[in-house]
């Protein structure tokens, strides 16, 4: 059978989205190069916000719609939506071949088979506490690579659904992790991002390590510390990246061990969500405006070219202007990168939909805007700081806009273009001296 994927939310649903393929393509299915050429079809959904269900919900209905005049296709639903509905999906989309929870995606190949047998409406949603299958399963896709290490979330902010629809959290054993890794390198893959949803949580809910695994050489101790150590230490993975960060996982160890290692990049999105002690303590982010600055404050001192991106809510039930005007003025002084802002969206069954949604979307646009704007600002000043400098740039290859021209990335994750070298290749790292900046683009000349 020939199959797609559209996948929607965080890039733990794209890693998930990955494996699924790549289990699919072993059990003897291939992939479709458009969706009216497959046969089978699968959503993978994202409940973060009310928008992004809907954009799920809606592309499961013309799915199932043209079943009517394509009566051989299969479409099933996987995702933090397919975990959220359970059943109650089949209400809405009558037509749904399978749903899968978030623990069980790698039940899907078996799933398939079932219909293919004649039955439908399958259902296997997770208990939110099993242990996930969390398949190895990678497809040939270039020289990065995601890797989820912790799944879940023990972390209970009062505006959020990851926690009821990936669970608590589970650290995949470190030998497991590495193993894959290992192979990956061993496939020409160059650069691994650990996933997870406060990935420094590595390790702390249960056991990672055995005593029979090497020990650290650099004396670390925390879990995730000795992770990062021990990726580096794979033969061929020259970059590594984790995401995404808390405030809390910013603990000496990892500060130590991210500027010692010349593999892990100076990078981190640390999603800060309010710059107002009295809204974060209302989301129960577990720091303070404060904790957070000297979070970053103490990645600057050690990486002073450190790059940091984040997330933003606004209109979180009860934020005044002078919260809003808080979370601007934290903005400035960390000095983001990039930032990514969200309007509160109330999320069923989390502690803050049952307070009083008092910002009206109108307010909650005005303040997007606002925040789009400054950071606009900060990006092309960030990005014109860098012309000048020696930027380390893992070669993708051609640039899709200009293809005599190459481009890849730096460590802060900016997209670098540049005129291919003799003697360099894509899965290399270019170093390159920035001359020109543009507010989404470096541009630059590759140096010996
Ligand atoms: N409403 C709006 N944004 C949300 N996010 C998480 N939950 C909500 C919600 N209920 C945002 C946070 C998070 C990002 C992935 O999505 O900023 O970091
Ligand atoms: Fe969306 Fe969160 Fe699920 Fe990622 S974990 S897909 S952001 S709801």
């Amino acid at each position: 059978m020939r199959f797609i994927l559209h996948t929607y939310g965080c890039q733990m649903n794209v890693r998930d989205s990955e494996a699924v393929s790549a289990l699919l393509a072993a059990a003897g299915h291939s992939p479709a190069p458009t969706e009216d050429d497959a046969d089978l079809i699968v959503v993978n959904s994202c409940s973060v916000r009310g928008k992004a269900e809907d954009k799920a919900l809606g592309k499961l209905g013309l799915l199932c719609a043209a079943k009517r005049y394509r009566p051989n296709l299969i479409v099933g639903l996987m995702g933090c939506m397919a975990q959220r509905l359970g059943t109650d999906i089949f209400k809405y989309v009558k037509a749904l071949d399978f749903t899968v929870g978030t623990r069980r995606c790698g039940a899907i190949p078996r799933m398939v088979a079932r219909v293919l047998a004649g039955e439908t409406g399958i259902c296997e949603i997770s208990s939110p506490d099993e242990i996930p299958d969390a398949p190895d399963a990678h497809t040939d896709s270039g020289y990065s690579a995601f890797v989820t290490v912790l799944l879940g979330c023990n972390r209970r902010c009062a505006y959020c659904i990851v926690p009821d629809v990936r669970g608590p959290e589970y650290s995949r054993p470190g030998r497991e992790i590495l193993a894959e890794i290992a192979a990956l390198a061993r496939n020409n893959v160059r650069e691994i991002t650990l996933l997870g949803q406060s990935v420094m949580n590595y390790g702390r809910a249960n056991a990672v390590w055995d005593t029979s695994d090497a020990p650290s050489a650099g004396g670390y101790t925390e879990p995730f510390a000795r992770l990062l150590e021990a990726v580096a230490a794979i033969p061929g993975i020259i970059r590594i990246r984790f995401t995404s960060g808390h405030p809390s996982g910013v603990t000496d160890q990892l500060v130590r061990v991210a500027a010692s290692l010349p593999q892990i990049c100076h990078h981190l999105h640390l999603p800060v969500q309010s710059g107002s002690d009295r809204i974060l303590r209302a989301m129960r982010r577990g720091y303070t405006r404060a904790d957070y600055l000297d979070a970053v404050r103490r990645l600057r001192a050690a990486m002073p070219d450190f790059a940091l991106t984040t997330d933003v809510i606004v209109g979180f039930p009860g934020e005044t202007e002078t919260d809003f005007e808080e979370t601007r003025t934290l903005m400035n002084a960390a000095d983001f990168d990039n930032s990514f802002i969200f309007k509160y969206s109330p999320r069923p069954g989390t502690p803050a939909a049952d307070m009083e949604n008092d910002v009206s979307d109108i307010e909650k646009m005005r303040r997007n805007q606002v925040l789009l704007e400054d950071q606009d600002l900060r990006g092309v000043a960030a990005n014109q700081r860098l012309v000048g400098t020696l930027q380390d740039v893992l070669i993708e290859g051609p640039s899709l806009r200009n293809a005599a021209r190459w481009c890849g990335r730096s460590p802060g994750n900016k997209i670098v273009v540049f005129n291919p070298k003799a003697g360099l290749e894509p899965g290399q790292l270019a170093r390159i001296r920035i001359t020109r900046a543009a507010p989404q683009t470096l541009y630059g000349e590759a140096v010996p």
